[in-house]
Formats: C-alpha cells, sequence, structure tokens
C-alpha cells in the first residue's frame, strides 16, 4: 500500500508536467531510456517504434512492419511514411469500437491502452511478450504526442 502511495506522489509531476507545453523541455528526463524521445511522431518512431530494447529485440517493428513482405501484426504496420495513416483515426482490429489514436484524446486511444496493458484490451499488452514494457515516462511522451494533436510531424 505504502509503496502504491510513494509510486502515485513520483508520478505527479510527470503528469503535471506533461500536460503544460512549458515543461517540453524537461520531457526528456521522463523518458528514462530513450532521453532523447520528443512528442513527435519521428522521434516516437525512432526512440520507441523501431529502437531496439536491452535483449536486442526491436521493440515495435519487429512485428509491426511489412518488411520482407510480412504481414505486420495486428494489421498495424508502424514503419515508415504509413504509420501515421494506420494509426490515426483508425479502427482497431482486434477490438470492436476501439479507435487506435484519437487525437487530442490519448485517454481514449487504443494505442495507449495496448502500452498500459489496461483490463478492458483484446489480445496482449504491447510490446507483445513478457517486457520489458514502455515505461511510465515513455508512455506520457506518447500520450502528449497525441494531446499535441497526434500529427504526423
Ligand atoms: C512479438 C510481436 C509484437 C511486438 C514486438 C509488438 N506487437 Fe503489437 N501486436 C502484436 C500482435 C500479434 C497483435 C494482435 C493481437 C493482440 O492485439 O494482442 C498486436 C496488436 C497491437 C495493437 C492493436 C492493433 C489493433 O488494431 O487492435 C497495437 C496498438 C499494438 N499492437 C501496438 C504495439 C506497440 C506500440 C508495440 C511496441 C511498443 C508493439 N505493438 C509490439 C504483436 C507484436
Amino acid at each position: 500500500m505504502r509503496t502504491r502511495v510513494r509510486a502515485l506522489v513520483s508520478a505527479l509531476p510527470l503528469a503535471l508536467c506533461v500536460l503544460v507545453a512549458a515543461c517540453d523541455e524537461s520531457l526528456s528526463t521522463l523518458a528514462g531510456p530513450t532521453p532523447n524521445l520528443q512528442p513527435t511522431l519521428s522521434s516516437i518512431q525512432r526512440d520507441i517504434f523501431n529502437t531496439t530494447d536491452s535483449s536486442g529485440r526491436v521493440f515495435c517493428t519487429s512485428c509491426h512492419s511489412d518488411a520482407g513482405g510480412r504481414n505486420p501484426s495486428g494489421g498495424l504496420n508502424l514503419r515508415g511514411e504509413v504509420a501515421h495513416g494506420q494509426l490515426v483515426g483508425v479502427a482497431s482490429r482486434g477490438k470492436p469500437g476501439a479507435i487506435r489514436v484519437i487525437a487530442g484524446d490519448p485517454e481514449n486511444s487504443y494505442l495507449i491502452h495496448k502500452i498500459e496493458g489496461r483490463a478492458d484490451i483484446v489480445g496482449g499488452r504491447m510490446p507483445r511478450g513478457s517486457g520489458p514494457f514502455l515505461t511510465q515516462g515513455q508512455t506520457l511522451v506518447i500520450k502528449r504526442w497525441i494531446e499535441l494533436g497526434a500529427r504526423n510531424d
């Protein structure tokens, strides 16, 4: 219980900062293993979707890509130029009624639900497997990108 309270308290400044545009420069300190992560799609692609984790696995595009003629997992291609058109305003293939990314609304964006592993998702938490999952700070930066309008930036 006590650790839970402590976790909440330490998350507060992060949450506040991500909500306030003036704090953007300190986003880097939230992003933990990816200090250059910015709330833009190109940065998220470079530092998360296409990045390699500590076990040498490509975080997302090992599965979510059509490289080498493969079928992107979940019908979602996160690689290169097509990623924006695959995410923003697009219906989830796995969960009826869910939208992958709703511009301006991170809370209701299914991408976030899958990354956080919420109880009502269909299928598994992403990245699929036993982790490592995204840190809270990394997730907040993705939420911030969505909040800023989920632009193809
Ligand atoms: C080892 C393969 C693998 C990796 C790595 C992986 N995914 Fe997935 N992903 C899947 C599969 C398979 C599905 C479809 C089944 C499911 O939803 O669990 C899926 C589904 C999804 C969906 C739901 C798509 C929809 O339309 O319902 C999202 C969003 C998603 N992944 C995001 C990510 C992100 C972001 C990462 C990286 C942080 C990631 N995935 C890493 C295999 C993977």
